[in-house]
């Protein structure tokens, strides 16, 4: 057996398991819009621009997105693993697709909420049910705001009364969509399939009576009618993470303070959805900047609640890893 104590990579089986959790990571429409190159002692994150979603996601916000949750997800497995990780983000300007590169050191001690955190990636999903109101709430607030904090980012926790407006601006969000060719063909190409190893599958959406109980939604395909979590309406907490800006670097840091937030509330028992569809529209942003009441470019939009059935879909299927990793 090596001695890795003096050793600046990890092994290749760590870092296979590494990468492998990160690929957990929620991405928009299940895209998994990513790939890792390892060359020598450094980890690359590239974004695959072939996985954008030209109708949805145009300028490729919501793919960065998902690559800093990846990258989180990333960091926090190599962290349970005992190595720490140093990430050079958008390292050269010249290889936009280049989101970070990672080195490593050893790490004698990690703090424990990394291996709560590292814990929560295999079980975190994304729940489109209405859930019940979350229970230890304050603690749980004042944690996800230092989380986000560390990721140069606001989470604003909106009273209860910006539901009805939330649930206005879903509407017309899907309103606005309805007659979009475009959108419409890319969201059904991307979701309401089953066998596939990417996209939403059937499993983890809700049926039009669901997501009327919940409101504040994206219109995806509905499945058959279901009435799961019997006649429950949403209470889940509503909150927004806000970035400082709306440039590639604030888009990874957006995913990675995504990506710490969603692991936080799974580790507390909490179910978490990440909602994009009124932050695609300027009308949603303006209706956002208004509400958290601060200067920034709202991002996401989450749902924080509990499962109380504790019924939980599948995991959303992955690509394999040789598809998004090259050991060069
Ligand atoms: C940037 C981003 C945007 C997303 N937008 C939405 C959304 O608008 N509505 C929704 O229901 N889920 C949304 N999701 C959740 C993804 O659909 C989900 O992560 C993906 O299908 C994988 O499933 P999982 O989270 O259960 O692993 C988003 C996720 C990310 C990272």
């Amino acid at each position: 057996m090596s001695d890795d104590r003096f050793s600046t990579t990890p092994d290749r089986p760590t870092i296979r398991a590494a990468v492998q959790l990160a690929c957990r990571a929620p991405s928009v429409h299940n895209t998994q819009p990513w790939r890792w190159v390892l060359e020598d002692t450094r980890l690359h994150l590239f974004r695959d621009t072939d996985r954008q979603l030209g109708a949805t996601d145009p300028h490729g916000r919501q793919a960065v997105i998902s690559c800093g949750a990846a990258l989180h997800h990333l960091r926090t497995a190599f962290a349970s693993h005992c190595w720490n990780t140093d990430v050079a983000r958008l390292p050269d300007l010249s290889r936009p697709d280049l989101l970070a590169t990672v080195e490593f050191r050893r790490w004698q001690e990690p703090p424990s909420t990394v291996f709560r955190h590292a814990e929560a990636i295999e079980y975190r999903y994304t729940d489109r049910l209405p859930m019940a109101s979350p229970s230890g709430w304050t603690s749980i607030r004042l944690e996800l705001e230092k989380l986000v904090r560390a990721h140069e980012l606001t989470l604003d926790v909106l009273d209860e009364d910006a539901r009805t407006r939330l649930s206005v601006a879903s509407e017309q969000s899907a309103a606005l969509r309805r007659y979009d060719m475009e959108y419409q063909s890319e969201i059904r190409w991307w979701s309401g399939h089953s066998g596939m190893l990417e996209g939403v599958p059937t499993s983890a959406l809700v049926s039009e009576s669901e997501a009327g109980r919940v409101g504040v939604a994206r219109d995806f395909p509905t499945p058959e009618p279901m009435a799961r979590r019997g006649d429950l309406r949403d209470h889940a907490r509503l909150a927004v993470l806000t970035a400082t800006g709306e440039t590639p670097l604030t888009w990874l840091r957006t995913g990675e303070a995504l990506s710490a937030a969603l692991l936080e509330c799974t580790a507390c028992g909490l179910s978490t959805c990440a909602l994009t569809h009124i932050t695609e529209l300027t009308s949603g942003r303006r209706l956002l900047s208004s509400l958290i009441g601060h200067p920034g470019v709202p991002q996401v939009v989450l749902r924080l609640g509990l499962a109380p059935d504790n019924h939980r879909p599948p995991l959303t299927p992955r690509r394999p890893l040789a598809d998004v990793l090259t050991l060069a």
